[in-house]
């Protein structure tokens, strides 16, 4: 029986949406893939109400990290860490070989303006680096406060925001937010199969990128977009089947809107929220919890991998706790195209199996 995702990716794909991959192949150099790909392109910065530099990459949202590593850190990077996402954006960069400074925050809690303001006061860095969204603890950092606080103090340190759990969920501009990069991938609020990202890029990011060797082919900011400002293509062969599904999921972003799916999304994450504080607590530091995804203490110490395994008697898988929070938290994702009264099915579900 298929399970209906309940995951915090990747999430369920529409059947129309799948349908849009399949169609004939075209080449990646010819007219057609332009103009496929530059759509693509016009209707993500109407969706991001943007006029920064946008690419599609074929590749999972992690592909930015090692980008950010290779392209933007020149003297050090500060990483905010409050979660295993962020973790890995840590680790990307020191793998890299770049120097790299962590801000370890307790698991559950956000990052603020002022705890990045005291640290980047504390050490001559040039980048910052944070999730929006981290997934595995379900908070949600403020960060547009934090960039604007960023680009206020130090307007030339580079931005580097993490939205691979909740871009197209949650509502995020990159230009409110002053992000020198915003990344994200598809398998997530974008409701399609995994394989492709999203980055949002400023002109400073490129410029300061073409003073840093070492960045490799792929991973080349200026590679990606010099090309793409001569030829309106990629540099290397896409997935034109799943950009095509892209391209389709983006006119039905889009006739929602960027607000009616953040409505949505809180619509959603309100009614999870009240019930887990009815039966259990929030995991997140309260007024920090994300909107795609909800962290629930286990609190009646129930067990949550037979709770998945008569779920998905029913159809439905939602997530254990990440890591160390395996069975002490229980996740469930309402990100990309699920509806209030889904949520609730599951929910109701879920009280039928443990007797709550
Ligand atoms: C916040 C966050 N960052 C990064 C990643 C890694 O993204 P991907 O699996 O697309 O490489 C994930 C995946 O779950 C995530 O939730």
């Amino acid at each position: 029986m298929h399970k209906r995702l309940f995951i915090p990716g990747p999430t369920e794909v529409d059947p129309q949406v799948l349908m849009a991959q399949a169609r004939p192949m075209i080449g990646h150099r010819m007219a057609e893939y332009t103009a496929l790909y530059t759509r693509v392109i016009d209707k993500l910065r109407k969706y991001f109400k943007t006029e920064q530099n946008i690419t599609v990459i074929t590749s999972s949202g992690t592909l930015w990290m090692d980008i950010t590593a290779r392209n933007l850190v020149k003297k050090k990077a500060l990483a905010v860490v409050n979660g295993a996402f962020s973790k890995r954006m840590f680790t990307t960069i020191r793998e890299c070989g770049k120097e790299v400074d962590i801000l370890d925050l307790e698991w559950g809690t956000a990052s603020k303006p002022d705890l990045v303001l005291k640290a980047l006061g504390e050490g001559d860095y040039d980048v910052v680096a944070l999730a929006q969204n981290e997934t595995s603890t379900g908070v949600r950092s403020p960060a547009e406060e934090i960039g604007k606080a960023i680009k206020k103090e130090y307007p030339e340190v580079m931005y580097v925001v993490d939205a691979v759990s909740s871009a197209g969920g949650d509502l995020l501009e990159p230009d409110k937010m002053q992000t020198d990069i915003m990344f994200t991938s598809s398998q997530k609020a974008f409701a399609l199969p995994p394989g492709l990202s999203i980055g949002i890029v400023s002109d400073a990011a490129i410029e300061k990128s073409r003073e840093i060797p070492g960045k490799g082919h792929y991973t080349s900011l200026p590679v990606i977009f010099d090309y793409y400002a001569k030829k309106k293509q990629n540099p290397a062969t896409p997935n034109i089947s799943l950009m095509y599904a892209l391209d389709y999921q983006l006119d039905r972003m889009l006739k929602e809107t960027p607000e009616g799916r953040y409505e949505r999304h809180l619509a959603m994450a309100n009614i999870v929220r009240e019930w887990a504080r009815k039966h259990f607590e929030m995991f997140p530091e309260p007024g920090y919890e994300s909107m795609t995804v909800s962290t629930i203490k286990n609190t009646l110490g129930k067990s949550v991998a037979d709770l998945n395994k008569e779920l998905a008697k029913r159809g439905i898988a939602i997530s254990n706790g990440y890591g160390d929070l395996k069975e002490k938290t229980f996740r469930i994702a309402h990100m990309g195209e699920w509806t209030p009264g889904e949520i609730k099915e599951v929910l109701w579900h879920i009280e039928d199996i443990w007797g709550l």
